[in-house]
């Protein structure tokens, strides 16, 4: 197991007025594994992303990444943990506007020894697997929503980083673009042996993955694998699963 979480529990607020978002959750990714979440809204999707990819910290439980329990790194040693084991795509793309295509996928390259060349050679790759070389002079503004994504997508994976987290990465996207992003995405997962968590409310997005855990109230309220299945038939549990939890009508816009 590449991610063991044990009995993980995160509460927000003060003693007297508490809120339980995550109520002991056991949760474990293989390493290769693409995973989605899902669940209604404000069932702790984010909240469970978020600890797992220590952005947030857990009030009990252990994360064991490796052999390593990382809840219990201070802080400096758990900064640098996230930058070199881990990748991140966001909803909002969160890229430098005053930074070109190709600067903002080098940026977590920026923090190691790296020649110039050896940096040149992992965009270069990186970069043609997303289908973005040709654009690495633009800046975010110039470019299309489903672009600005992946060129956020070459860097997460620029680092060959073991897990990448991302919190509802196509919500942002037209059905299209959403797609393209999510068969690139599952092309780097296969080819790199690289884990994906994926957030999403969307079954469709969902149904790339090779299993869906779903999340009532804070807790694991049922897992699908995907196994021998056609992805249509994939798609097809995915919505009857997310139709008896009553998330249909969640979130959407
Ligand atoms: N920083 C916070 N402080 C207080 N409450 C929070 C905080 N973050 C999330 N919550 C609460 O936790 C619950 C789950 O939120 P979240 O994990 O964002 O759900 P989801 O992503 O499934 O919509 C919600 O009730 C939300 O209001
Ligand atoms: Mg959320």
């Amino acid at each position: 197991m590449l991610l063991e979480a044990k009995d993980i529990r995160k509460n927000f607020g003060s003693k007297l007025n508490r809120t339980e978002v995550l109520k002991g959750i056991d949760f474990g990714l293989e390493k290769g594994e693409f995973v989605s979440i899902m669940g209604p809204s404000g069932s702790g999707k984010t909240t469970m992303l978020n600890v797992l990819s220590s952005i947030d910290r857990v009030s009990s439980g252990s994360i064991m990444i490796g052999g390593e329990d990382f809840t219990k790194l201070k802080d400096k040693r758990l900064a640098d943990f996230r930058k070199n084991e881990l990748g991140f795509i966001f909803q909002e793309y969160n890229l430098l506007d005053t930074l070109t295509v190709k600067e903002n996928i080098l940026l977590p390259l920026s923090i190691r020894k790296m020649s110039k060349k050896e940096a040149d050679r992992q965009f270069e790759s990186t970069a043609g697997q997303l289908g973005i070389e040709d654009l690495k002079d633009k800046y975010p503004a110039q470019i299309s929503g489903g672009q600005q994504q992946r060129t956020s997508a070459a860097r997460a994976f620029i680092h060959q980083p073991k897990i990448i987290f991302a919190d509802e990465p196509t919500g942002a996207l037209d059905s299209k673009s959403a797609s393209e992003l999510l068969l690139k995405l599952k092309e780097m997962n296969e080819e790199m042996d690289t884990s994906i968590l994926m957030v999403t409310h969307d079954a469709t997005a969902a149904s790339y993955s090779e299993r869906v855990v779903f999340l009532k109230d804070g807790n694991i309220y049922s897992s699908l694998s995907r196994g021998e299945k056609s992805q249509e038939a994939f798609y097809k549990e995915v919505m009857d699963t997310q139709r008896v939890l009553g998330g249909v009508l969640d979130e959407s816009k």
